[in-house]
């Protein structure tokens, strides 16, 4: 039986984590969860207000993805997973004990990006979260295990292209 796979799709607010990573499970009939449920509620008042979280309130948070991701490789389910995982730090806690976690890194540009988040409703990230993102923003590192996809075009089109630069394009065996 071939190893689950875990794969994080990453990337500042309004990039396209949430569009590609259901697109990915709908796709693959992989496990889908969005890691901004699993913050605690508090972290959730605060980016509300327009407040960055800190790194310890990030802790936690990057914890309960893990323990998510385990639940999942214990029960045999490969899955997919959103987290900004901005830093090169919330990134290692993921990975940390867990092998087989790959990143898919969504990037798109900037001004895209704002006009994505202006014009969503129903959604608790402001856009003027967006410049302090983009400065936290540490791309993924060639020892990093994962892809890079650009968000532009179609969203089925950038599907495709996720799907072929993790190696997982139709027809391959999913668990
Ligand atoms: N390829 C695309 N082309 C045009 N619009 C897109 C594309 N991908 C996503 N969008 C739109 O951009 C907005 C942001 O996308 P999405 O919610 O997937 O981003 P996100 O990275 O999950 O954001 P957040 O971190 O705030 O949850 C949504 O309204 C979505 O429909
Ligand atoms: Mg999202």
């Amino acid at each position: 039986m071939p190893e689950p796979q875990l794969i994080v799709v990453m990337g500042v607010s309004g990039s396209g984590k949430t569009t590609l990573a259901e697109g990915l499970s709908q796709r693959l009939h992989w496990a889908f969860q969005e890691g901004d449920s699993l913050h605690p509620a508090a972290n959730v008042e605060k980016m509300s207000r327009g407040e960055p979280l800190t790194d310890e309130d990030r802790w936690p948070w990057l914890d309960a993805l893990g323990g998510w991701l385990d639940e999942r490789a214990r029960a045999g389910t490969s899955a997919v997973l959103t987290c900004s995982a901005l830093r090169r730090s919330y990134r290692d806690r993921l990975r940390d004990g867990r092998p087989g976690v790959r990143f898919c890194h969504v990037v798109a540009p900037a001004d895209a990006i704002r006009d994505r988040v202006e014009s969503r409703r129903g959604h608790y990230m402001p856009a003027s979260l967006l410049p302090s993102q983009l400065a936290t923003l540490e791309s993924l590192e060639p020892d990093e295990p994962g892809v890079t996809v650009c968000a532009e075009g179609d969203p089925e089109a950038v599907l495709d292209d996720a799907l072929r630069r993790l190696g997982l394009s139709s027809g391959e065996v999913s668990v």
